[in-house]
């Protein structure tokens, strides 16, 4: 597929169009900074900008497309992971306007110039667990795409009202837009620097509930995405398997969550921040698991 990718330059999106590249799709990277990789040309352009989202989805992806003569090619697919990814780097108001607007005029543009399939990077934080002010804890568990999402906090609320738009631009036309509320990821050499830290301070993993998501990974779901036609408006938990920690599921609620109630039974250490429904719905099976990459304490 030929895909337009926002916010390729950062975290997870250089790991996803590499696995993307992978699997023999073309990309196109819009970002405010060059990801730099040979394979992908990039255009710096603002989302918060509509003029230039419209403009960004029309253009040539490489000088490689003038040969062919036959004018711009379409789109396939736009993947829309460019925010500010969190709290506290922005002020708030500007957090919630870059992600909101954003994300407006990148749905928007996509479905006005006919582009059928649109996934966006929603947030574990819409859970409303990751920013509150205190330790709150969840109305159950496991957190599961039906949940009453409750964030406190800008960054959280941004992605809640992303959903939304995705959802009402779905209702509009009839195209797929399917949301991924990504976990906390860890990128390939993460898990020797931050996960015996996790495993001696397990407290300090609380507010995701646990979760990790393998930036690898993380492109096999995006992918999967791309394959998937027909669901309209999804939104699919992004996340592994496993908690990122060594105590087993129940007893790790039970020292961190305490009475909060359960809606299913986990088995051994299936993630309190559950993947079941894009495992279940697309496919999805890890290939990253934190045991391949770090020893768990004796
Ligand atoms: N990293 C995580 O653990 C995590 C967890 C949940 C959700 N997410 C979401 O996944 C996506 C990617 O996160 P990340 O960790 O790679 O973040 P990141 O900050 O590393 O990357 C975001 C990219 O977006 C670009 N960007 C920001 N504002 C822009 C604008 N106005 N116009 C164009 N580009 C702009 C940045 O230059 C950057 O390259 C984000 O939507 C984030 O909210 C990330």
């Amino acid at each position: 597929m030929r895909i337009l990718f926002t916010g390729g330059s950062g975290k997870a999106g250089k790991h996803v169009i590499s696995y993307l590249l992978g699997q023999d799709h073309q990309i196109m990277n819009v970002d405010l900074v060059p990801l730099g990789d040979p394979r992908v040309p990039d255009l710096i352009a603002d989302i918060t900008d509509s003029g230039q989202m419209f403009n960004a989805m029309t253009s040539y992806a490489g000088f490689e497309e003038l040969e062919l003569g036959n004018g711009v090619p379409m789109f396939d697919a736009v993947v829309h992971f460019a925010a500010v990814p969190r709290i506290l780097i922005n002020p708030d108001n500007e957090t919630f306007r870059v992600n909101t607007m954003g994300t407006y005029n990148v749905i928007e543009a996509a479905v006005k110039l006919g582009i059928e399939k649109i996934v966006i990077a929603s947030s574990e934080t819409t859970y409303g667990i990751c920013f509150s002010d205190g330790l709150t804890d969840p109305n159950s568990l496991p957190l599961e795409e039906d949940y009453d999402i409750d964030p406190m906090d800008s960054y959280g609320l941004s992605k809640v009202v992303n959903e939304k738009t995705a959802r009402t631009f779905q209702r509009r036309s009839g195209y797929d837009i399917y949301a991924l509320r990504i976990g906390n990821v860890v990128e390939p050499h993460e898990y020797e620097t931050l996960f015996p830290h996790y495993f001696e301070h397990p407290e300090v993993r609380r507010r995701s509930a646990f979760n990790y998501m393998d930036a690898r990974d993380l492109g096999q779901i995006v992918d999967l995405c791309l394959q998937k036609n027909g669901l309209g408006f999804q939104v699919f938990n992004a996340a592994n398997d496993h908690n990122g920690a060594c105590i087993p599921s129940k007893e790790l609620a039970e020292q961190y969550f305490p009475g909060v109630p359960f809606t299913r039974e986990l088995e051994g250490h299936e993630a309190l921040f559950s993947n079941k429904k894009v495992r279940d719905v697309l496919g999805f099976r890890e290939q990253h698991n934190w045991r391949q990459y770090v020893r768990a304490p004796a």
